[in-house]
């Protein structure tokens, strides 16, 4: 399959946008920028359509995909029984980095719930993005438009490395602004349980909402998780990366360089970049920064240039999406 490139890093023209559109209306995949990740998108009550998203990432059939919407009245159109406090959260986070996760009425189609009652939905803050889901008016279902197990995509050439020839399109956004993927949040309960961090937290959720929970990935059963797709291995480089706490990156280093390694160093604190390796990037200064860079960086290394990369436990909050994000992509993590 050819693979059609549309650019609207600057201006969103409005032929171009059509011809996007149509090709979703059509049953084709396309991907196109969100504010977190760019997303791989089809036509949300098209079953056949549904099952190219799965075709083109190499994803398993047990992981429902997040369907996005232009408006709050679209979402609510898709979901039934929502407890009181849902309209409030949509309210005062979206569009923004939050889907939610509600009992769903049956229009879209079955492959994108995955068989499950909830559906996760979300309404992104992207200007591309909103413009083709008003264009398209149809749902547009999407997860993250990367192979299945490579890190999520921030910019449109990372798409192209992952799904040139197995997508119809890919739409150039720029890069995408917050890096990480979205906050899931069950509001299923009378109290809102968040499955999956993100740029949206607990703390923010709880001071609208009342409460909010965070559901530990260690208090889920390995065959039972809450969130389908927390069970498989995700965001992982090329290379087996090593999570490790400040203090010991150096004893680490020693060993490693001792059974002849080629290390890559993704240090945050100023002290390591004293240590004598080739490859040594900065991970970025604060949370934000860290997001925008991380998948980037998690994509920049060879197999063919290092062995492993070490990562310094970067000094952020336990709850923190960086640090779900990185303790998957891990292989290893030394404390
Ligand atoms: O920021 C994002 O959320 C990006 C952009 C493209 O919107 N999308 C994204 O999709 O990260 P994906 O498919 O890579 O991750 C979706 C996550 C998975 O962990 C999946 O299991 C969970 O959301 N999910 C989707 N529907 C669900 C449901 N009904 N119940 C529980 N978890 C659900
Ligand atoms: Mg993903």
């Amino acid at each position: 399959m050819q693979t059609k490139h549309y650019h609207m890093e600057h201006v969103i023209n409005k032929y171009d946008l059509q011809e996007v559109s149509t090709m979703l209306q059509n049953g084709e995949t396309v991907a196109f920028p969100t504010e977190t990740v760019y997303g791989l998108g089809a036509d949300a009550t098209n079953e056949k359509a549904v099952k190219k998203i799965f075709k083109a990432k190499g994803r398993p059939s047990d992981n429902p995909l997040i369907v996005h919407v232009a408006t709050k009245e679209k979402l609510l159109s898709l979901v039934k029984n929502i407890r009181p406090y849902v309209e409030t959260l949509i309210d005062a986070f979206s569009p923004g980095p939050i889907t939610y996760v509600l009992k769903h009425n049956a229009k879209v189609a079955p492959t994108v719930t995955a068989g499950l009652e909830t559906i996760g939905v979300r309404i992104p803050d992207h200007p591309v993005a909103l413009a083709l889901l008003q264009q398209a008016q149809t749902p547009v279902a999407a997860p993250s438009a990367n192979r299945s197990g490579r890190p999520s995509p921030t910019e449109a050439a990372h798409v192209a490395e992952d799904l040139t020839g197995r997508i119809a399109a890919i739409v150039d956004g720029g890069k995408t602004d917050i890096g990480i993927e979205s906050t899931v949040v069950d509001c299923t309960g009378d109290v809102p349980i968040i499955l999956r961090p993100g740029a949206i937290s607990a703390t923010a959720i709880a001071r609208i909402a009342g409460e909010c929970h965070v559901d530990h990935p260690s208090s889920i059963k390995k065959e039972m998780p809450r969130s389908p797709g927390l069970k498989y291995v995700h965001y992982a480089p090329e290379v087996p990366l090593y999570l490790v706490e400040s203090q010991k990156v150096s004893h680490i280093i020693e060993e490693l360089k001792k059974d002849k390694k080629r290390i890559a160093l993704l240090y945050e604190s100023d002290l390591l970049v004293q240590e004598h390796i080739e490859v040594k990037k900065h991970i970025g200064s604060d949370e934000d920064e860290i997001g925008k860079r991380l998948y980037n960086l998690l994509r920049s290394f060879r197999i063919e240039e290092v062995d492993v990369i070490v990562c310094e436990f970067p000094k952020l909050h336990d709850h923190s999406a960086i640090i779900d994000r990185l303790k998957r992509a891990a292989t290893k993590v030394v404390m």
